[in-house]
């Protein structure tokens, strides 16, 4: 029978709560020797409610050891989201006498009626905060108005907050020479997709593939997303130290699937390297998850740069960080060959993270045939499925170059807004032959992620099966494959 408390779908690469409810990261900095992850956390409970900051610490952002919960709910009300920043310099004056890292938190106090910004200083490395005295250090009188990102701006040298203004559409850049008075210095919106609740801003620059530095910003809504629920945007341009403009009016989300939220930055990356990591999760189902001791992951940490794709639009590649060294290799091969309508099974150990890396190119197409009649159909499927007939596919469809995920086969969680099936164009090959594809897939418990494209498209999505997924299955529609490379792994930590 399948086990109530949803143990088999714990991940063990991806990041998950001890207990109770976990939504946005938050704080994510690294002090010199470790990664802070904070996260939304609700230890009590599986739900969204009186929300503090959990804590945890790793050295490699993989393995992570809990920490007590560092910023409490309080009679100011709910720890809301947030960043942290080392005041090395003591820019605040808060650190006077100070022998550690200097983090500084800066997050919204979240009440009814009423969102402010608060100010913390932490003297044991984070492990916990003292609240600035003179709280709040920002509050424009808003019922929504949250999710402070602080970086430093060397330029003008001056801490720099991007926050949302939830309800007008728009991101409110600040100033400050020390992290308590801060300065209006412009809006930034509405842009990008319609929605409800503008969240989570969160700015930083990433280089492109010349090494040339562009500013991002990335936007969360909630709801709103083409997908259905919460969705990341990002934009692209430059920030003078005042003003963010971006480059184009073209939109950008940072995923095509819907559990890839609230994405978050870490400060104080050494050598300017940019990772993210994003919550698996959407506000449409994320407290209704067939986890009942604990519900919220983490995505895989993952560094980003830019890079121009073959349209010459700059777009996001991310790429899993670190990974590599938990790899423990299962099959590799080179060059095999898939015939039109061909079939292989490959099993998998259960309960363990399975990554797979694999390049495709199709064989010449019955497009170019004169004498072809019928539609042209030719699909590579790779599916994780069990004797049960559950599956959970991705393929490629090689006349319209399109990738898709199908988890809509699983049948663990049944919720109207569990959506099952997502698509994205690989919008033109990076390759040189336009009939080849790459797949880089990670399958950890409920946690999915694929990157395909030279990771340009990256999906991320939740899976419940009712039983193992301990099969892989490769197969082929209308035309045959070669498998240029194929690469499995398990993982561990
Ligand atoms: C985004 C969000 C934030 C808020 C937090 C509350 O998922 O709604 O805007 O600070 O979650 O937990």
């Amino acid at each position: 029978s399948v086990e109530k408390t949803g143990k088999q779908y714990r991940p063990s690469v991806h990041f998950t709560p001890p207990t109770g409810f976990m939504n946005d990261p938050n704080g994510l900095v690294f002090d010199g020797t470790q990664y802070h992850l904070y996260y939304q956390h609700n230890p009590d409970a599986a739900y969204s409610a009186n929300i503090c900051w959990g804590h945890a610490i790793s050295t490699d952002l993989l393995s992570w050891k809990d920490q007590p919960i560092a910023v409490p709910d309080t009679i100011d009300g709910q720890a809301f989201t947030g960043c942290a920043v080392l005041d090395t310099h003591n820019s605040s004056g808060l650190f006077a006498g100070s022998h550690g890292n200097n983090i500084a938190a800066l997050y919204t106090r979240a009440r009814p009626g009423r969102q402010t910004q608060f100010l913390a200083t932490s003297r044991n490395n984070g492990q916990s905060f003292e609240e600035y005295a003179g709280n709040p250090v920002l509050d424009i009188e808003s019922p929504n108005f949250r999710d402070p990102q602080v970086v430093y701006h060397e330029p003008t040298r001056k801490w720099v907050m991007v926050i949302a203004q939830v309800d007008q559409h728009n991101i409110g850049f600040y100033a400050s020479n020390d992290l308590i008075h801060w300065t209006h210095l412009s809006n930034f919106g509405p842009a990008g997709l319609p929605t409800v609740n503008y969240e989570c801003p969160n700015l930083i620059q990433i280089r492109d593939e010349s090494g040339a530095l562009h500013w991002v910003l990335f936007v969360s809504i909630n709801p709103g997303s083409p997908m259905g629920g919460s969705v990341t945007q990002y934009f692209i341009g430059t920030f003078d130290g005042a003003v963010f403009r971006p480059y184009d009016a073209i939109l950008r989300l940072t995923d095509f699937a819907k559990d890839a939220y609230a994405l978050q930055v870490w400060s104080n990356m050494p050598g300017g390297e940019a990772v993210n990591i994003a919550w698996m999760g959407n506000w449409q189902y994320c407290q209704e998850l067939p986890t009942q001791d604990w519900r919220g992951a983490m995505s895989l940490p993952r560094s980003m740069t830019l890079r121009h794709d073959p349209n010459g639009y700059l777009r996001l590649v991310q790429v899993p960080r670190g990974i590599e060294s938990l790899r423990h290799p299962m099959l590799t091969e080179q060059g095999a060959y898939l015939p039109a309508d061909g079939r292989r099974e490959i099993a998998l150990p259960r309960g363990k993270a399975i990554e797979i890396v694999i390049r495709l190119t199709a064989d010449e197409s019955r497009q170019t045939d004169p004498n072809a009649s019928g539609p042209v159909i030719e699909r590579f499927e790779l599916a994780f499925a069990n004797a049960e007939g559950e599956r959970l596919s991705i393929g490629y469809d090689a006349p319209s170059t399109q990738i898709w995920l199908d988890r809509g086969k699983l049948r663990g969680f049944d919720h109207p807004f569990f959506t099952g099936r997502f698509a994205a164009p690989i919008n033109g090959a990076v390759y040189s032959n336009p009939r080849s594809v790459d797949l880089h897939l990670v399958l950890d418990g409920c946690a999915f992620e694929i990157y395909a494209n030279e990771h340009l498209e990256t999906a991320t999505a939740l899976v419940y099966p009712e039983r193992p997924l301990d099969v892989l299955r490769l197969e082929t529609t209308g035309v045959g494959f070669t498998i240029d490379s194929l690469a499995i792994y398990t993982l561990d930590k």
